[in-house]
């Protein structure tokens, strides 16, 4: 059988390492999938640059449509990114009845149900693996290995930059802004990191895994979204004193009212392994009700992790491309008729009605019924409190006048129930500093 021919839009970092991988491996990569795979056309603003990387028998253009335009072509990989000029190259190459491999977690987590949908109606396939966790086959794991389990909850470090933030913060002792200045002289960082440090990007990766898990429809807008840089050393430092690690986590959970989906700070036991995932690496963890909890760790970026699962999907997609569409894994596990919340899937919750367990941080002045009154009004709440740490007083502003450090784990409630008890916290003159809430995962 003739190779199948494909088409890749942008070769930057994971275009180059997607094209030296395919050529390095053809053989081994012809044998699984059936027949040849070949980059034979390529679009890039960098025509030289493009043209230096695949060498003078790939044709290399400066207009990605010239790529979709070409019949020869049966698959495209857009490689560009970003919601913009991407988007509509998707839906037009699907338009022209070619297959997709994107490694674009932004365009899939805002605009998925529309591609996808463009996709269906038109039988081609749109693959994925790439835009979640880089090289771990999170999304095959979760879509095919996992597929006779009930998911019960997904964890992961699914954003290697913050992972690397904060494994520097807990080893150096440093702060966030100091370390990020860091990572962006080593170059783990972009020169405009928002996407990472603001936790985005794993909100974005945590939206597709949860839409696969649990059937329902990419809602990237009702995801929850903290970043880590409001993270002091002190905090990571008092939770290593209570045996905690603090992690960037985009957490997923089926709850009898809804589909919890968030990304924030947590606290996860030293213990787990997750919580000794270190620098870039990513890991995810999923809890399926027949197979228990499984563990997925590996590099969640760079050219030649990312461009293993690339050409996963390629390799997919030549298998599977001659198959009725109706035949095909369906793109977010599901079959699409089975989405919507009329066939019973369940709405994502609001972050007010997560439930969950809490580290507290208080800057408070070192006086007598101080702590009696903060632990009254969790008390009043009906929040439990699981640990208290008091730190050695500080000596602040002459005259004897001492303050100190409040650490406070709570049992799990109700997120609107806490977010009402640290106003009333946060209101006592005593409270010196804005109140440090981490959320807190035992990930059991
Ligand atoms: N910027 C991402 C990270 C990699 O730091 O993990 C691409 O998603």
């Amino acid at each position: 059988m003739k190779p199948i021919q494909v088409g890749l839009l942008g070769i930057g970092v994971v275009g180059a390492g997607t094209f030296q991988v395919l050529r390095r491996n053809q053989e081994e990569i012809q044998r699984r999938a059936g027949r040849g795979i070949e980059i034979t056309m390529v679009a890039d603003l960098d025509v030289a640059r493009a043209q230096s990387i695949v060498g003078p028998g790939v044709k290399v253009v400066n207009d990605a449509r010239a790529v979709i335009a070409n019949p020869d072509i049966d698959i495209v990989i857009e490689l560009i990114g970003g919601y913009g000029i991407a988007k509509a190259l998707v839906l037009e190459a699907i338009a022209a009845g070619k297959h997709v491999v994107t490694a674009n977690k932004a365009l899939l987590a805002v605009h998925g149900t529309e591609i996808f949908a463009a996709a269906s109606a038109k039988g081609v396939m749109v693959a994925f693996e790439a835009a979640v966790a880089g090289g771990i086959p999170i999304i095959k794991a979760l879509r095919e290995g996992l597929t006779a389990n009930r998911i019960q909850w997904i964890a992961g470090i699914i954003n290697g930059t913050t992972n690397f933030i904060l494994s520097e913060m807990r080893d150096k002792g440093l702060d966030f802004g100091a370390v990020l200045k860091e990572a962006q002289r080593l170059g783990y960082a972009e020169a405009d990191p928002t996407f990472d440090i603001e936790g985005v990007d794993a909100a974005h990766k945590v939206t597709l895994m949860s839409a696969i898990a649990f059937g329902i429809p990419v809602q990237f807008d009702k995801a929850y979204v903290e970043g880590i840089t409001k993270l002091g050393a002190a905090d990571i430092q008092y939770a290593e004193q209570l045996g905690y690690r603090i992690k960037l986590l985009g957490i997923t959970k089926r709850t009898d009212k809804g589909i919890e989906l968030r990304v924030h700070p947590s606290l996860v036991p030293a213990k787990r392994l997750i919580a000794n995932v270190e620098g870039a690496m990513n890991a995810v963890v999923v809890q399926g009700d027949a197979v228990g909890t499984t563990l997925y760790y590996g590099k969640g970026a760079g050219a030649e992790p990312t461009a293993s699962a690339v050409i996963a999907d390629l390799v997919d997609i030549a298998r599977l491309h001659s198959a009725d569409a109706e035949h095909r894994v369906p793109h977010l596990a599901f079959q699409p008729h089975t989405l919507d919340e009329a066939m019973g899937t369940l709405p994502v919750l609001p972050m007010g009605e997560v439930v969950t367990s809490y580290y507290l941080r208080l800057r408070v002045a070192d006086e007598a019924g101080v702590l009696a009154k903060v632990t009254g009004i969790l008390a009043e709440a009906g929040i439990s409190i699981d640990a208290v740490l008091q730190r050695e007083a500080d000596e602040v502003g002459g005259e004897g006048a001492t303050q100190t450090d409040l650490i406070i784990l709570t049992h799990d409630c109700v997120e609107a129930k806490m977010n009402a008890a640290l106003a009333q916290m946060q209101a006592l003159p005593t409270v010196l500093a804005p109140i440090t809430r981490i959320r807190k995962e035992e990930l059991a």
